[in-house]
């Protein structure tokens, strides 16, 4: 019999996040649910075991498990890391769909970061930097779900705390994501793996959050529109992904790629290619999600 593997889901209360974390279960897999309520967290856990009950997969309670993480906060991180190694002995995979889109602003936490830089960049990086050493005893793969839009990193404002604009400063951080998928692919090649995952434009229709994640003003009006006439339901995207995730191949042979729902791109993606950039952006993140001396 093959091997049950644990797979970790940042971002499981979101759309991707929970489809995934659903198609991963329907296959077997035991999933971890990362989220920053935990209420929230039980409830999408619940939902996975009811589903699972009705399309006849055992399943004990325990292989749907949560985890609080807070990944704006570094101490959380590092918390929530800490106790997902004494928590899970393997660690195959780490699905890293986490996204914070916030209007307005720059909104500075009290760390002095920007939130939406510290969500979708450094609290993933300082995560998965914490389990590598575990996920290498396991031949494991992070999927990191990306967005490929156009930005370019500015290296004197990367948190974009001078010149803000949400959208921008959303589309820099989503940037940073590839950046950091291609350096780790190069840095920890032949130890573990890293791949990116473009899902397209999938949206949960029923979420009754949604309205509080639109952006505001034209782009508003863009995802209005689109989420009319081009967006599809997350499952499309969770389905590949969780094939991805747990697909029989060495994973070595899918290290550095980039996928596009079920289908490897044959294009090379400029952010994760960028050898300068993702050293420089590993480096800086590096220092950034040090702990302050106290
Ligand atoms: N949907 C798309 O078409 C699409 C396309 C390309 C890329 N992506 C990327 O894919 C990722 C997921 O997208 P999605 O559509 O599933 O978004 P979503 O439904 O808005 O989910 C975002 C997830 O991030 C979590 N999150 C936000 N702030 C957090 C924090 N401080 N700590 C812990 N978790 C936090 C949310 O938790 P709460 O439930 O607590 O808010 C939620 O689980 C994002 O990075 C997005 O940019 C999405």
């Amino acid at each position: 019999m093959t091997k049950r593997q644990t797979i970790l889901t940042a971002g499981a209360t979101g759309s991707i996040g929970h489809a995934a974390a659903l198609a991963l279960a329907k296959r077997g897999a035991r999933v971890v649910l990362l989220g920053r309520r935990a209420e929230k967290l039980r409830s999408r856990a619940d939902s996975i075991r009811e589903v699972l009950t009705d399309v006849g997969v055992e399943h004990e309670v325990a292989d749907i498990a949560t985890l609080v993480i807070d990944f704006s906060d570094m101490d959380s991180v590092r918390a929530a890391a800490e106790e997902a190694l004494h928590r899970f002995p393997a660690v195959d995979g780490l699905v890293l769909s986490v996204g914070a889109l916030i209007q307005g602003g720059p909104t500075v936490l009290p760390s002095g970061h920007e939130v939406m830089f510290a969500t979708n960049v450094m609290g993933p990086f300082l995560f998965t930097n914490r389990l590598l050493e575990r996920m290498q005893q396991s031949d494991g793969l992070v999927l990191h779900v990306i967005a490929r839009f156009p930005e370019t990193l500015d290296w004197d404002d990367l948190e974009s705390l001078e010149h803000h604009r949400s959208m921008d400063a959303f589309n820099r951080t989503k940037v940073c994501n590839r950046v950091i998928a291609g350096e780790l692919a190069r840095r920890y090649a032949g130890r573990i793996s890293s791949v990116a995952f473009d899902p397209t434009f999938v949206l949960d229709k029923s979420d009754p959050e949604l309205k509080d994640r639109w952006p505001s003003g034209f782009a508003g009006l863009v995802w209005r529109l689109m989420a009319i006439f081009r967006a599809k339901r997350p499952e499309i995207a969770g389905e590949p992904l969780a094939e991805l995730m747990l697909s029989p191949r060495d994973r070595g042979s899918v290290n550095g790629a980039l996928f596009v729902l079920d289908k490897r791109s044959d294009e090379r993606d400029e952010a994760m290619d960028d050898e300068a950039e993702g050293a420089r952006l590993w480096d800086r993140l590096e220092l950034l999600t040090e702990p302050s001396p106290s």
